[in-house]
């Protein structure tokens, strides 16, 4: 990874760029009101429904969700990294990325992305002119791949040999970085892959950035992956996804699989958006990638024991990432058959219809969960409801939640409340080593003050002069609050950024999703008397603040533990209420 860009300059370049401007060369703007509309480029639509706002510098789409600042922009419709939609709007607003931030600098990148791209081309050739690819073609027609999806997907062959790649390439120390050479034990260094059929695992721009190589044969190991590189990262890239996102920038599902041969033939059996792990277990990093393009997943996993346990640790991975308007379904294939082989024996439509009748991932829950327990007794629906609140407590606070509180209620014989209770008891940062994570809670359904609070202060940063006294909100007691407090003490110095550039300071944190729906919950922040609605949140998050603290005061009163300095406090306390 290089060095992070310093926030100071992500909030001056946000600052220098005009969202209006960069979004205008792209799209057809029209005014509309104080903002500007278009149709949105990410979803497919008639009227537009795609607004930019100039004072907030952010777009929002109210049909398809799609949101963010002048640099999401550019990372989603330019398909570029965060750093290379930083480095562009630099260059357009004559600004230079700190020095500092290239701990490792661009050009050295390049050279990786270079030498890569060089050798997929290299093995490509060789399927098609090596001496020995004789193998390698007979491969793959046994396997049934014809030729226009080879070329497709880019695949080729690594002769059998030690040297192949170091004598036809100079790039000694790329080919090193990258894991195509190994260097034995002195100086002399060697190919990774050989005898093999070679996949180019390319990145979302379709940059290659590893490869994985399938064994002819019986070779071992079957398959052979790139070691990670700092280019290539195994736990956070998909197979395919660069060929999903050619086709079609925001389709409507994304299938998951677990192998690269399962992509290419669904993709030769008419199935082209597919993707697959790449030899890991699916991670929340790839699950939130691929919610970025799509809102539906469905995960396609073998029938057997296998599948089923890499199935559970998807579910698992992809609960964080579960809300409003996200799907997630599973289709378990009968044992014995992986996609590659469904398809071929049954075809696309047959495949295409099982696909479409995936499960929803809360059935596929209840019903493991369930596995092995008796619900008819009393002790096996408590440890049903036991084994489910890790799960739950890994879930935002979203619809999705509440409903699988319901069922799980229904199936319990208990009330949601009690089961809500519990799994928000659990929630709590305790002193437990090992005790799950917290995750992003932010129930955005109730109006409660310090949510209006927030929402008005990233409607209108300025109003963050209001406040005199942040440090008498750092009451972490209530929730939401500190993060007030964060985003007060982030804007007190710039009273000038923008909505945009406030948030960008959340990017990829667990606040994030939530900041968002409130920045763009207009219709509840009025326009006239912003201020006094402002004021009035925080009156009622100091009468809040100020209950909560009598209450605990009271406790501990009652158990006969107050200090005397808490004695003092409960008196002024009592007094003022
Ligand atoms: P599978 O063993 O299910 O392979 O591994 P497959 O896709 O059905 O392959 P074929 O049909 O036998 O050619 C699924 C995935 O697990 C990883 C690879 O990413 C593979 O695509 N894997 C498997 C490895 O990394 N190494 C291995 O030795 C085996
Ligand atoms: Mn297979």
């Amino acid at each position: 990874m290089a060095g992070k860009i310093p926030e100071r300059f992500i909030d001056e370049l946000l600052n220098r760029v005009d969202i209006v401007d960069l979004v205008g060369e792209r799209l057809q703007l029209k005014r509309a009101g104080g903002n500007y509309q278009a149709l949105c480029p990410f979803h497919n639509e008639k009227t537009p429904s795609f607004t930019v706002s100039q004072t907030k510098q952010f777009y929002h789409c109210f049909g398809c969700g799609a949101h963010g600042s002048a640099i999401r922009f550019l990372m989603e419709y330019e398909r570029m990294d965060f750093r290379e939609a930083v480095s562009q709007l630099a260059r357009r607003s004559g600004l230079e990325i700190p020095k500092a931030a290239h701990a490792v600098n661009v050009e050295q990148y390049d050279r990786l992305y270079q030498v890569l791209g060089r050798a997929a081309e290299l093995y490509q050739r060789w399927l098609y002119e090596h001496p020995s690819r004789a193998r390698a073609t007979r491969y793959l027609e046994a396997r049934g791949l014809n030729a226009e999806i080879a070329t497709r997907y880019g695949l080729g062959f690594a002769p059998p040999g030690w040297e192949h790649l170091a004598r036809s390439m100079p790039e000694r120390e790329e080919l090193l970085a990258v894991g195509l050479l190994i260097q034995k034990a002195g100086k002399q260094t060697y190919d990774r892959f050989r005898d093999r059929i070679m996949f180019p695992i390319r990145d979302r721009r379709g940059r290659t950035i590893g490869f994985g190589g399938r064994a002819l044969g019986d070779g071992n190991p079957k398959y052979l992956n790139s070691p990670d590189s700092p280019v290539f990262h195994k736990g956070q890239e998909l197979y395919g996804l660069d060929k999903v996102l050619e086709l079609d920038r925001r389709p409507a599902a994304i299938v998951v699989v677990e192998g690269y041969m399962d992509v290419v033939a669904l993709a030769q059996y008419g199935l082209p958006r597919v993707v697959a792990t790449l030899g890991t277990a699916t991670s929340t990093v790839q699950v939130e990638r691929l919610f970025r393009s799509t809102r539906d997943l469905i995960f396609c996993f073998d029938g057997d024991a296998a599948g089923r346990k890499a199935a559970w640790r998807a579910l698992v991975s992809t609960l964080p990432t579960l809300r409003e308007g996200r799907q997630v379904r599973f289709l378990f294939l009968p044992e014995g058959e992986d996609p590659d082989s469904f398809v071929r024996a049954k075809g696309q439509e047959a495949t295409a219809a099982a696909l479409h009748d995936a499960r929803p991932l809360s059935d596929f829950l209840l019903e493991r969960l369930a596995v092995g327990i008796d619900m008819s007794t009393i002790d096996g629906r408590a440890r049903f409801v036991e084994e489910a609140l890790p799960l739950l407590r890994r879930l935002p606070a979203d619809v999705f939640r509440r409903m699988l509180i319901d069922r799980l209620a229904l199936l319990a014989k208990l009330e949601p409340g009690y089961i809500e209770a519990c799994a928000d008891a659990g929630d709590k940062p305790g002193p437990k080593a090992g005790a799950a994570p917290r995750r992003g809670k932010t129930p955005m359904v109730r109006r409660t003050p310090v949510r209006l609070a927030l929402a008005l202060l990233l409607h209108r940063p300025s109003l963050a002069k209001l406040v005199d006294d942040v440090e008498s909100l750092c009451d972490p007691a209530i929730p939401g609050l500190p993060l007030l407090v964060q985003l007060l003490e982030l804007t007190s110095g710039k009273p000038h950024i923008s909505s945009a550039a406030l948030l960008e300071h959340y990017r990829g944190s667990a606040h994030e999703a939530a900041l968002w729906k409130l920045v763009t919950w207009d219709h509840m922040v009025p326009d006239l008397g912003i201020e006094a609605e402002f004021r009035g949140a925080l009156a009622r998050i100091h009468a809040l603040r100020h209950t909560k603290r009598l209450q605990y005061l009271n406790e501990r009163l009652q158990r006969g533990e107050l200090t005397t300095a808490e004695w003092r406090e409960w008196v002024q306390l009592k007094q003022r209420s």
